[in-house]
């Protein structure tokens, strides 16, 4: 057997096993593919014309079965993830790296952030995928990247380990804000817990391998973004951008803080970019008090 029929068969294996799709693949072809090339340490590139050895195969079967019995998420099975082109180490101690947040950072944040970037924090870091994509993103810039989670940081510091990002990128231990003392920063990266408690309730079985700290948002899902961004004023430099990724919640977060002038980049419905200012207008106009 070639890889390519490989591939094949594990795709309509996956395809009858209806299984749900959503960290880094969308499609039974493309899982299958992640999950043959990268079980057997391959590119993605790789070609497909080369047969198969049977202790090749033995590997992607035995990987095979579990995703289908068990569900595990491919990422969680390989221990391995990849966004934007970047491979990262998982466990079940972090969510699998998918944020959307990766493909602005490939911009330089251009055109919202104008000004050059020395301080960047990385709010609920999980893997460290963001901190170490920004650090890579600003060549110069120091990365504070924090978490709640004792466990996730061990990941996150295996990964900054693997990239050599131990000089930029510092992980800290904190909630939120509340360990960061009075540093500001010229840019904020958060994709916070925004699944609200009832999604929480109809989660698909592969999400219930990634830990409930790095998801449940609260009733409305606006738990952690709106201390996110109440906590912005005091953390943002002159003329900085946070830039937090909110989900299916942007109804929600438009109609808890309309009065704030958040900007969603490039009709991206799942992220909103705030400067201090705009986050500072959160209080109203004096004139408008007490009415
Ligand atoms: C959605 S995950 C994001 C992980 C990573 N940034 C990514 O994009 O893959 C959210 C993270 O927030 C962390 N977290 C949960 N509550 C927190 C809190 N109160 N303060 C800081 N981090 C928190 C979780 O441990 C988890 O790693």
């Amino acid at each position: 057997m070639t890889l390519r029929e490989l591939v094949a068969r594990t795709a309509r294996r996956f395809a009858r096993a209806l299984l749900h799709f959503g960290h880094g693949t969308d499609n039974p072809r493309d899982e299958a593919a992640y999950l043959v090339l990268r079980a057997l340490k391959l590119p993605f590139e790789a070609g497909l014309d080369r047969p198969v050895s049977a202790l090749e195969m033995a590997r992607v079967d035995s990987l095979v079965e579990k995703r289908i019995r068990e569900r595990v998420p491919v990422a969680y099975l390989l221990r391995e993830a990849w966004l934007d082109r970047h491979a990262f180490y998982v466990d079940r101690r972090v969510i699998i790296p998918r944020s959307h947040i990766a493909e602005l950072l490939r911009e330089g944040l251009r055109p919202w952030l104008r000004q050059p970037v020395s301080r960047v924090l990385d709010l609920c870091t999980g893997s460290g995928c963001l901190a170490i994509l920004a650090a890579r993103a600003f060549a110069r810039a120091r990365v504070d990247a924090s978490d709640l989670s004792v466990a996730a940081l061990a990941v996150a510091q295996r990964n900054v380990a693997q990239y050599r990002l131990q000089q930029r990128v510092a992980l800290i231990r904190s909630d939120l804000y509340a360990s960061l003392g009075k540093k500001r920063y010229d840019l904020i990266l958060a994709n916070p817990p925004y699944v609200t408690t009832a999604a929480m309730r109809k989660l698909s079985a592969e999400y219930r391998y990634e830990p409930g700290i790095a998801l449940a948002g609260g009733c409305n899902g606006l738990e952690f973004i709106s201390r996110i961004l109440a906590g912005a004023p005091d953390h943002l430099a002159h003329g900085g951008l946070l830039v937090c990724e909110v989900g299916d919640n942007r109804a929600a977060v438009e109609a808890h803080h309309g009065r704030m002038a958040l900007v969603w980049p490039k009709d991206e419905v799942f992220i909103f970019l705030a400067s201090r200012t705009a986050a500072v207008s959160r209080t109203p106009p004096t004139r408008h008090r007490g009415k």
